[in-house]
């Protein structure tokens, strides 16, 4: 089979413009059958503009894109058949109860009252939510609710499923969860598109990422390869004094081509020093003791995609992705 006849998602050029915003300006990328994807970018990418345009909420200005072989332009109708979404907003009534929702949504799609019924029930169960099945979801917690959502796109049995930043909103209980809700899927042979601005869920959970910034695929692989095109090692440690920070900073710049990553907040120091492997972390203690700066922890480690996003976009992984690296805070978040 060639690479198109097996993709479950192919994405070739869209392109989507609101008035002056180029939401969407040229991304590609193919999703093979039966794997996960995972879609990472900060605040306004586009990576919810790219669900919509795949899901059939919105149509794109140029380019195609085909889920299972149809377009989502031509053949909408068969593609909403195929497919599940769990959106960035949950789209639960919450008035009604968990087990009206699920008996809408499944009308919605066509299935019999009785199909409605039995994979309702089957569904709550999966998703630990018989108990609260008869009460209104607005007495649910977040985690419930998304797990409610999550349950009702899975009504139709999709084969191809979007999930928009699944986790967003839930505490630590919640996301692992989900995760392991979604990993489950995904072994039972889910196509999985999903959208996250947590780099650790992405690592977690995708075979493949895209990382898309202001509308356009910036870099694209495993998490291994991704990692592998920071180029070596990322030597760390945490200043004990913080207001020596700089001082650190300073004494070890000489042993990498770029900036160091700091958490001004924590003191912690991360630097890429490429392939010399213990060497480094040997000049690294001189340069430290000429300074006299007192540092715990300190260590080679892999690159984390905190790393790659630094890599490939000049700048750490922030909110409003526009923070210079040396101020660059090195969290999990974007
Ligand atoms: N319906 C719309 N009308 C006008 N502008 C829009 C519309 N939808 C999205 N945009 C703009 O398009 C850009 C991409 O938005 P999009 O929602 O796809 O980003 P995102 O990656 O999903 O961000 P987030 O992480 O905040 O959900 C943003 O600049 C956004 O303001
Ligand atoms: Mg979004």
């Amino acid at each position: 089979m060639n690479e198109r006849a097996a993709a479950a998602i192919s994405v070739q050029q869209l392109h989507k413009s609101f008035g002056k915003v180029h939401a969407l300006r040229g991304i590609d990328f193919t999703v093979p059958r039966g794997t996960v994807m995972g879609v990472l970018g900060p605040n306004g990418a586009g990576k919810t503009t790219a669900v919509r345009v795949l899901t059939t909420l919105l149509l794109p200005d140029s380019g195609t894109a085909s889920i299972e072989g149809h377009d989502v332009v031509r053949e909408a109708a068969a593609v909403r058949r195929l497919i599940g979404l769990a959106g960035q907003a949950t789209a639960i009534q919450i008035e009604l109860t968990g087990r009206e929702n699920l008996e809408i949504m499944g009308r919605l799609r066509h299935l019999s009252w009785s199909d409605v019924r039995t994979r309702g029930q089957e569904l709550l169960d999966r998703f630990d939510l018989l108990e609260a099945a008869d009460r209104p979801a607005k007495t649910y917690s977040g985690g419930m609710q998304r797990r409610l959502d999550l349950a009702a796109s899975l009504l139709g049995d999709p084969a191809v499923l979007f999930l928009d930043e699944p986790t967003t909103g839930l505490d630590p209980h919640g996301r692992l969860q989900m995760w392991s809700i979604i990993r489950e899927l995904a072994q039972h042979g889910t196509t999985i598109l999903l959208t996250t601005q947590y780099l650790d869920e992405a690592d977690e959970l995708a075979n493949t990422i895209i990382v898309i910034e202001r509308g356009q695929v910036i870099a694209q692989g495993t998490s291994d390869e991704l990692k592998d095109r920071v180029g070596g090692d990322v030597l760390e440690f945490t200043v004990v004094d913080k207001s020596r920070v700089d001082d650190a900073v300073r004494a070890v710049a000489g042993l990498s081509d770029t900036d160091a990553i700091v958490d001004a907040e924590t003191g912690r120091v991360a630097l890429r020093v490429g392939h010399r492997g213990s060497q480094a972390l040997v000049q690294a203690v001189r340069a430290l003791d000429t300074v006299h700066t007192e540092t715990a922890g300190l260590a080679l480690r892999r690159p984390s995609l905190d790393d790659v996003f630094l890599a490939v976009t000049g700048h750490a992984a922030e909110a409003d992705g526009e923070q210079p690296p040396s101020r660059g805070r090195g969290r999990r978040r974007m």
